[in-house]
């Protein structure tokens, strides 16, 4: 639209002023904002963007992919990916608390991201640093009402500030609803520009127990098969996230066959929610569930269980960590 075509227009200028002739990086999480900031600044100065990407190795099935496979053929942006799934698994190894598990991929990721710029800097000094940032996180960010911390949250945004860099934000002023707009109108895929919220701290916050590499490939294929059973029945507008969690430490009785099992059970949460700030659980319909429920014990080995979450938030936060 022309509302959204001079929005592109005026953010592109206003970014080849800010930068000049310097060098920018920015860190891609796999969600629309930082995917549509990086798109911009692409847009206004081309190759002298680098896109950090680090594969903490706790991404859903195909997101990876998504990244740098369809963003980069979208953009054509110059993309930097940081294999570091090693480094986060061994950083997690025997953690079971959620907070610690958080304060630990946010220490970690503080230190990939460094590594990353720090060889991409090696060659020609970088200046500027580019988030994600939304005109909602700027105004919540100035209210300091000082709350209590109900969960440290991870965000790409989260970064020291010692860092020497400056910062371009070019979505300041925008809404979500604008931000998917111009992400459409830039030529992203509609699997980036739609994608429903995921945690900075990826599965790690939904195994419950110890994060190991089984445990996230068991997680992995559950949620996978949750994402195509809900988009296949058409109700991913209706859906503002459904978290798949692994209840790792928990282990029932089963049969399958003739053979006794003793396996985990996998829980569904699906929630509608206007904001995040508040959810109600979503009213699944049950052909769905079945459906859900019979291929993750039919093609996940492990599982022998499907549990529903219909708890409200409050008292329930939609993440179980
Ligand atoms: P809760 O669990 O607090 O989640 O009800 C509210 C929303 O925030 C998402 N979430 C996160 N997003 N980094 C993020 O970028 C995080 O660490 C994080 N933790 C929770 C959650 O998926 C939901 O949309």
């Amino acid at each position: 639209s022309w509302t959204t075509a001079s929005i592109i227009d005026d953010t592109v200028a206003a970014i080849r002023e800010q930068v000049g002739d310097g060098r920018a990086i920015c860190g891609l999480s796999g969600g629309v904002d930082s995917a549509v900031a990086a798109a911009l600044v692409q847009r206004a100065i081309g190759d002298r963007l680098t896109c950090v990407f680090v594969d903490h190795g706790l991404l859903r099935a195909g997101e990876r992919e998504q990244v740098e496979r369809d963003f980069v053929a979208a953009t054509g942006a110059k993309l930097h990916t940081a294999h570091e799934a090693d480094r986060f698994l061994a950083a997690l190894a025997g953690v079971t608390d959620p907070e610690q598990k958080r304060k630990i991929i946010g220490r970690e990721f503080i230190r990939a991201f460094e590594a990353a710029t720090a060889e991409i800097a090696a060659g020609e000094p970088v200046g500027f640093l580019v988030q994600g940032t939304l005109y909602p996180d700027v105004v919540e960010s100035g209210g300091g009402s000082g709350t209590a911390t109900i969960k440290s949250h991870h965000n790409v945004g989260g970064l020291p500030e010692d860092l020497e860099f400056e910062l371009v934000e070019p979505l300041r002023s925008l809404f979500k609803d604008e931000v998917r707009k111009v992400g459409a109108e830039l030529g992203l895929p509609a699997e980036i520009v739609n994608r429903q919220p995921f945690p900075g701290p990826g599965l790690a916050i939904r195994i419950i127990g110890e994060v190991t590499h089984d445990r996230l490939e068991t997680l992995r294929a559950a949620d996978a098969i949750v994402r195509e059973e809900l988009t296949s029945a058409g109700l991913d507008s209706e859906i503002w996230q459904c978290p798949v969690v692994l209840l790792a430490d928990v282990r029932s009785v089963g049969v399958q066959g003739d053979g006794r099992t003793y396996g985990h059970p996998i829980v569904l949460r699906p929630v509608s929610s206007e904001d995040a700030m508040t959810a109600d659980w979503t009213r699944l319909p049950y052909d769905v569930v079945e459906r859900i429920s019979t291929r993750i014990t039919n093609e996940v080995a492990e599982v022998n269980r499907v549990v529903m979450d219909v708890t409200s938030k409050p008292p329930g936060t939609i993440e179980w960590e």
